[in-house]
């Protein structure tokens, strides 16, 4: 099969349309068997569920090439059982978690020749995606839903790939305690958006967000979890029941005690311990971000330094990239079931 002839090592994270998409329909309380289909449109009445009650949610994942020429998506069992639960909590129909594998495998195959090459630095990023296609005007549940799944390939999410950014802490709050901020809903990313374009204009790459009942500990970004190393090497992560739970950082933190022998812990975290130094190295990490390193937190002013610099990611990090990134390209041997293979 031949690939795509793209500038695979320039592309950003942008969409381009490709060749093919799945797409299964809800109506009469039952999903349609499913088909994949070239037209990239939708068309909706004026009166569906997502456009005014915002019942959506969606998943990340990618396929890559591996060294050996195969094409494997990293762990889509999980983002199958991510998006129930996503769901569920909107009171959307669950897409069963073994069809939607089934569709992931489907969609990547159609659209093989768009997954990049081996060494080229891109992947093929997955985006299923579910939403309300039935009519409601007062406020309650629609009754029919349309599940799609549509591959774009990407380069780095943020620009300078792998250079440590420069990030602020919002005013602005992203999810509410026992709120929806656990769920990959669009509505959760709808709120980022304002403080997002306001952090960009002020010059910063990302927010991170604040626990909005306290406004003193540390939450996520709009796009990715947080992680930090601390003097001792300690892998240190936010543990809140408002963000949500990153495929990438649940393999990263497995990554670091399994294979690297690290530290882990997993527990609120005071922004006042970032001002006092207790952390060496920072990033983001998530299925866009991948390990993207913090290089400075700006927090109303006040500048939060990693030792790591501005230059690149810290030594510690870098390990975790390394092998994060080996495994999903099949280079460092992965736990099993970590590598699902599209034949
Ligand atoms: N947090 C938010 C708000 C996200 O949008 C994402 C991206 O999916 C993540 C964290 C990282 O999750 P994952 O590693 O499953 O992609
Ligand atoms: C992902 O990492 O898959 C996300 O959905 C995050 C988004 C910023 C693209």
């Amino acid at each position: 099969m031949e690939k795509k002839d793209l500038d695979w090592g320039s592309l950003g994270f942008e969409y381009r349309v490709t060749d093919k998409r799945y797409v299964s329909n809800y109506k009469d309380g039952a999903w349609d068997e499913g088909t994949l289909t070239s037209d990239d449109t939708i068309t909706l009445s004026e009166d569906a569920g997502v456009l005014h009650y915002s019942q959506a949610v969606f998943e990340g994942l990618k396929a890559y090439t591996t060294q050996d020429g195969r094409t494997v998506c990293f762990r889509p069992d999980l983002n199958a059982e991510r998006m129930v639960d996503s769901a569920k909590r909107l009171e959307m129909p669950p897409f069963p978690a073994d069809r939607f594998i089934k569709a992931v495998e489907e969609v990547v195959k159609a659209n093989e020749a768009w997954v990049p090459p081996f060494g080229s630095g891109a992947s093929l990023y997955v985006r299923p995606v579910m939403f309300a296609t039935g009519k409601v005007i007062g406020v309650k549940p629609a009754d029919e839903y349309q599940f799609r799944i549509f591959v774009t390939p990407v380069g780095p999410y943020f620009k300078g790939g792998a250079k440590p950014i420069v990030v602020k802490i919002s005013d602005f709050d992203r999810a509410a305690p026992h709120g929806t901020g656990n769920i990959k809903a669009g509505l959760n990313y709808a709120m980022s958006l304002h403080p997002l374009v306001i952090a960009h204009d002020e010059g910063f790459a990302e927010n991170i967000f604040l626990d909005a009942k306290t406004r003193t500990k540390l939450e996520e970004t709009g796009g990715a979890n947080i992680i930090l190393i601390d003097r001792e090497g300690t892998l240190v992560t936010p543990k809140s029941d408002s963000i949500l739970p990153s495929i990438t950082k649940r393999s990263i933190l497995y990554v670091a005690q399994e294979t690297l022998g690290m530290k882990v812990v997993e527990r609120e975290i005071p922004i006042s311990e970032l001002h006092e130094g207790k952390f060496v190295e920072g990033g983001l990490c998530g299925t866009a971000a991948v390990i993207s390193p913090l290089g400075i937190i700006n927090d109303h002013g006040k500048e939060i330094k990693f030792e790591s610099g501005m230059e690149k990611m810290g030594p510690v990090l870098q390990k975790l990239y390394d092998t994060l990134t080996g495994m999903q390209s099949g280079a460092i041997e992965a736990p099993a079931g970590w590598i699902h293979e599209i034949k």
